[in-house]
């Protein structure tokens, strides 16, 4: 007995007329406008087809699916931590959306941003991904790609689903690479972002240092090979923030003694798990260097 995606025939009569049993998992419509073929989302039918009306259904179950509106796609900033940084839109984003993905790491037995969309407490499904870390970027690549299916095959079933990604989603963001992949597949589909408070803010604010203020220009280091160490700047008048020092710490702390013995000035201001219970500040070199590394850290320098 043949079965297509979406209709399983569980019986079938000899016979002109068959009596079949339609459950039609993923449709968002009725399959068929007639009374007694009506079916909603994830409801079983019985009803007596003659050959020609089940051909009928097939041709026009298998049309819609092919022009089956693809769901919205949303990319969620959800601040660095803090439920309580989530915006009004993000929060209604992820209550209301079908499938609502986000990121765990490799070795990790819990998410951080995890936590964060189940305050909200969704009605749709959570679903987490691993970004692999790895160094190879062959592999990472893969690994984004691999996610950005799994995206893809719920958006093309129709649903809208949201990727809650920490702090700001186009900012040095898992979310940024996975856009770009879906929106190549899916020129026209429809997406929205919604931003969200980043990780260098949230220092600021609780250290309690401004960020940037008048011609002070401000730099985003995102992560650096050891052996570039020197390549990185701290001009005159400006607010440098490293992000993800958790490999480079020892070199960056060096480079930095340095930096701080030519311009004694120099401010350095360390936060990690910023808006978690687990938040740390440390606003020397000398305490910095007795603190364990860790991935959700970063560094401010001001000069
Ligand atoms: C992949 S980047 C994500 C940046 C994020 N999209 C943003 O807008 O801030 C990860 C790095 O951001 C920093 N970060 C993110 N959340 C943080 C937090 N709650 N506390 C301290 N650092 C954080 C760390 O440097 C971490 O290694």
């Amino acid at each position: 007995m043949a079965c297509l995606t979406g209709i399983e025939p569980v019986a079938l009569n000899s016979g002109g007329l068959r009596s079949i049993q339609l459950s039609y998992k993923h449709a968002r419509q009725p399959i068929c406008s007639k009374n007694n073929f009506l079916s909603n989302n994830k409801t079983a039918i019985n009803c007596h087809l003659t050959n020609k009306i089940l051909y009928a259904i097939i041709s026009h179950t298998s049309a819609n699916r092919k022009d089956m509106k693809l769901g919205k796609l949303y990319g969620v900033g959800i601040g660095s931590g803090n439920p309580e940084y989530l915006t009004l839109r993000a929060c209604k984003i992820l209550k209301e959306a079908d499938t609502v993905f986000t990121v765990i790491s490799q070795n990790a037995s819990d998410s951080v941003s995890k936590s964060v969309v189940e305050y909200v407490k969704p009605q749709g499904k959570i679903e987490l991904l691993i970004f692999s870390m790895a160094k190879n970027k062959t592999d990472r690549e893969n690994q984004v790609a691999a996610n950005a299916n799994k995206i893809l095959e719920e958006l093309e079933q129709g649903k809208n689903v949201a990727f809650a990604t920490l702090g700001d989603a186009m900012t040095y963001s898992t979310f940024g690479y996975v856009y770009k992949i879906i929106k190549e597949k899916h020129p026209d589909i429809s997406i929205e972002i919604i931003p969200g408070i980043n990780s260098f803010t949230t220092l600021s604010a609780i250290s309690q240092k401004v960020l940037a203020e008048n011609r002070q220009t401000l730099h985003v280091v995102p992560s650096f090979k050891e052996e570039d160490i020197e390549k990185i700047e701290f001009p005159e008048n400006s607010t440098t923030i490293l992000l993800k020092t958790y490999r480079t710490r020892e070199t960056l702390l060096k480079r930095l003694q340095k930096e701080k013995e030519k311009h004694p000035g120099l401010e350095i201001i360390y936060g990690e798990h910023l808006g978690l219970e687990s938040e740390r500040l440390a606003f020397s070199l000398e305490e910095i260097k007795t603190i364990p590394e860790t991935y959700l850290s970063m560094i401010m320098v001001k000069k």
